[in-house]
């Protein structure tokens, strides 16, 4: 797919303040410095369309951006932020939740894991939570380009394995990515539009 325009509409923590044009949106979500915002700049090809940092904690609020003139990437914040206060942990939950759970447009999400990792809790229970919810998701493998090839293979074989021993019967799609080598972005983007034809 092509991306002829990319345009950033709205910050907020309000699902009623979300836009109200009914069209098809794909939210980022997962730990934060995982690289939502850098993933949603190589999609787009635009280089600092959504905020990023070495920092984690950056993204703090739901960020529509307009693709094409006719569907929406929504980059979130991440979660398993430990500086954040435990007041500010359960805002933040709560429209995050909120999000997932009352946003009719949103069509699929991408659940964001660094292809580093063996699976973390808090990403597993999220992913049961999204499961139980019924809310679609795919994941979505980062940092691709820190690994060798085979070691990547071995990295996502074994993720799945357990997600398979845990609590799934059918392992998610998923995809592996880097923003910094722009791999995997035609398999993202050519997943998006065959969903945005149907
Ligand atoms: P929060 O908004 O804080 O939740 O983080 P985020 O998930 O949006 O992460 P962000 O895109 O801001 O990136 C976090 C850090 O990871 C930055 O230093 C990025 O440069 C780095 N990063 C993101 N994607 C990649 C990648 O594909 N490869 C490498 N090597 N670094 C990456
Ligand atoms: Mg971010």
């Amino acid at each position: 797919m092509k991306i002829k325009s990319a345009d950033f509409v709205i910050s907020n923590t309000e699902v009623s303040r979300c836009p109200k044009e009914p069209l098809p949106e794909y939210a980022f979500i997962g730990r934060s410095n995982v690289g939502k915002s850098s993933l949603i700049n190589m999609l787009t090809e635009r280089r600092s369309l959504a905020k990023t940092s070495g920092r984690p904690g950056k993204t703090q609020l739901i960020n529509h951006f307009k693709i094409n003139e006719n569907w929406f990437l929504v980059d979130l914040p991440g979660y398993g932020y430990a500086r954040v206060s435990k007041k500010d942990k359960n805002t933040f939950q709560k429209y995050i939740t909120n999000y997932f759970t009352q946003r009719e447009q949103l069509v699929c999400s991408f659940v964001l894991v660094d292809v580093r990792h063996t699976p973390q809790k808090i990403d597993m229970e999220f992913m049961e939570w999204m499961g139980q919810n019924g809310i679609p998701f795919c994941i979505i493998f980062t940092k691709a380009d820190k690994l060798k090839p085979k070691a990547i293979e071995k990295q996502v074989q074994s993720y799945l394995d357990v997600l398979l021993a845990d609590i799934w019967e059918e392992a998610p799609m998923h995809f592996v990515t880097s923003s910094s080598k722009r791999l995997g972005r035609d398999a993202v983007l050519n997943f998006i539009e065959t969903i945005n034809l149907d």
